[in-house]
This record gives C-alpha cells, structure tokens and sequence, in this order.
C-alpha cells in the first residue's frame, strides 16, 4: 500500500517520467519487474531480513483477508436474504438507533487487531534494525547517485558500481553484509525484494541496512524512491558467492585496483582519446591520472555484466554505442556526447576494453 501510495506521488510529480517509471516497477501480484528477462518476487524471500518483512506481511494479510471474508459474507448475505421481494408491502422495515453492546463491539475489536499489527510490525522493524555488525561481517558502502550506485568496500581496498558482490551465509557459519547508504545529490532508495525491505539514502545523513543472503545468485533490484528522469534505469545487482568465490573476486578486484597503470601499447591512442577529454575529470581509473568521483569507477568496468546502472548489457558494441552518445540507451543520462570521431570511439572503446 506504502508501496503504490509512493507509486501515485510519483505520478502525480513527475508525470511522464513517472508514468514509465511506475509501469516499470509496477507491483503486480506480488513480482516486480526489474529487467529486461528477469523478475523478482517479494514473496520469495531469500535473506533474514527480508524473511521477516515477509512473515510480518503474511500476518497482516491473513487478518485483512479473515476480516474481508466476514465483511463481505455478512454483506453478500443480507444482500441475498433481505432482497426486494414481490410480496413486499413497499413500506420501510422498523428503523433501529444506538446499540451500546454492537457499538462497543465494532470499536474494540478493531482497535485491538490494530495494536496487535503495531505490536508484531515495531518487533520486526526493532528486530532488524537493531542487529548489531558481528566482527567478521562484510562491510560496504553504498552511495545513491543520478542515476547509478556507488559501491565501496573500505576494508578491502574495492571501489566498483551497480553490481554488489556479497558472500553467502551459512547456517553454521552465518555472515551478514552491513550497507552503509548515503546519497551524493537526492534520496534513493536501496531494494532488493529478495534481501531486505527499502531503506533510503539521504543527502548528508547515514541509514544503514544489512543482508543475509541464503541461496548464490543474482539478486535484482532498483532505486524505490523517485529520484529524478531516470529513476526507472537506476537498477541494482546483487551478486551471492559461494565464500571463496567471494574471496577470489575480491582478491582480483583488489589486485587490478594496483595494475591499471600499467601501460599497454596496443591501446595507448584509446588511453590518449580517455586522458586528453573531459572523461578524466568524472571517472577515476586507479592507478591513474584519472580521478573523477562524478561518474562511475570505471577501474573494473570489464568485469561488470551491465552498463549504465543496469540500462545495457555490457558488450563491446553496447559501451561503444554508450560512449558515442549515451542518451541512445538512457536519455537524462548526465554523461555527455564528447562528440567523438568514429576512430576516437574505436580506439576509446579498445583500451575501456582492458579495464577488468
Ligand atoms: Cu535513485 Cu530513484
């Protein structure tokens, strides 16, 4: 309800856009739609967290549906058994006023049903914000940006974007993820259905969140709080590792963060095309001149499956069609046209090619 009411706002503001946006995350019978193949269903669960939302909703879904049975039984009935009849004299039946016991009754009940949703829902919300960060936790932050998302991982020396790689939990050995949101321009909001409920990223305030991922996978999600023209392409992977498959990403990551530098001949006029434009000043290449913090780290860019937050796969033709005019696969974007030469975009595309 929370969900659709944002859904109405949004239309209402930001009209067109909104429209796309709200057919583009529209809940229908439980899935949302999240990419061009794939759905997510907030009925499956796959996280503590999100296990518990799910429970707390089926409580209060089965005691609206209790409530709608009696409700619409009592209606359906005395439509039934009191309908207009031939024999009927026309004239209106004995009109009764004030009934202390059925008013009580229709004031009580419903007031006790609603404090024991309250009570259910505040344990569940206390239950999973409260949860303190075991020491061998993994440790992320997350900032919201137009229209993309910034991963850090500050403990392991990995900056990277959009896709967030997490261990699996293990029951005998459980390991959660502990985000930490913040916004570098309007709020966002971080939701994977699967993992956990929405949490907002705020302009100059902290919120944190955590995961439990049960089953390896990809996990997808999107931006839940409309955040501007691309809202709707402001999606989210969350990709589950067995732990040492964890590990070795991380350990691959960490490594090329250290290795860009390196100069490769083959592709020195695409490095020259990226560090004689504006590219530099919006993109940070690590262990380069290269330091923007505007746009996307595009150190590991390779070894991302999508581009533009989700928008495009990521395929040499669709980052060649991306880089020579972005608007192509997400209009609003704010990277520009640099306005390059087909040649320039060749060779450009060949060294981005090598950043993995
Ligand atoms: Cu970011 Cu909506």
């Amino acid at each position: 309800m929370h969900m659709l009411l944002k859904r109405l706002g949004s239309l209402l503001v930001g009209r067109k856009i909104a429209l796309r946006l709200a057919l583009a995350t529209f809940v229908l019978s439980g899935t949302v739609y999240a990419g061009p193949d794939q759905v997510t269903n907030i009925f499956k669960p796959l996280s503590t967290p999100a296990e518990s939302v799910y429970q707390a909703a089926l409580l209060t879904l089965a005691v609206c549906a209790v409530i709608f049975l009696i409700v619409g039984g009592l209606l359906a009935y005395t439509t039934i058994r009191f309908r207009r009849r031939a024999a009927d004299d026309g004239l209106e039946p004995p009109q009764i006023y004030g009934s202390n016991q059925i008013e009580l009754a229709w004031t009580v009940l419903p007031v006790l049903i609603v404090f024991v949703l309250i009570l259910v829902t505040s344990r569940t919300i206390a239950d999973v914000q409260n949860k303190p960060a075991a020491p061998d936790s993994l440790k992320v932050t997350v900032v919201g940006h137009q229209w993309w998302w910034e991963i850090r991982y500050p403990e392991l020396g990995i900056v990277t974007a959009n896709e967030l790689h997490v261990p699996v939990t293990d029951i005998a050995k459980p390991r959660q993820t502990f985000l930490r949101l913040e916004s570098a321009d309007v709020a966002h909001s971080f939701w994977v259905p699967q993992l956990a409920g929405k949490t907002d990223l705020i302009p100059n305030r902290v919120n944190m969140m955590w995961i439990e991922p049960k089953e390896v996978g990809t996990y997808l999600g999107n931006c839940a709080e409309y955040c501007g023209t691309e809202h709707a392409r402001m999606l989210l992977r969350v990709i589950v590792h067995e732990p040492d498959d964890f590990a070795r990403w991380a350990g691959q990551q960490a490594a090329t963060q250290q290795q860009n530098g390196a100069e490769d001949p083959q592709v020195k006029a695409g490095r020259d095309v990226f560090f004689s434009t504006s590219c530099v000043n919006c993109h940070t290449i690590s262990g380069t001149s290269a330091r923007g913090r505007f746009g996307p780290d595009l150190t590991h860019l390779m070894s991302r499956d999508t581009l533009a937050s989700g928008a495009a796969p990521n395929t040499a033709e669709k980052l060649r069609a991306w880089v020579r005019d972005p608007q192509t696969i997400k209009d609003g974007s704010l990277m520009p046209n640099m306005q390059l030469t087909e040649q320039e975009l060749d060779q450009l595309v060949a060294y981005l090619l090598t950043l993995k």
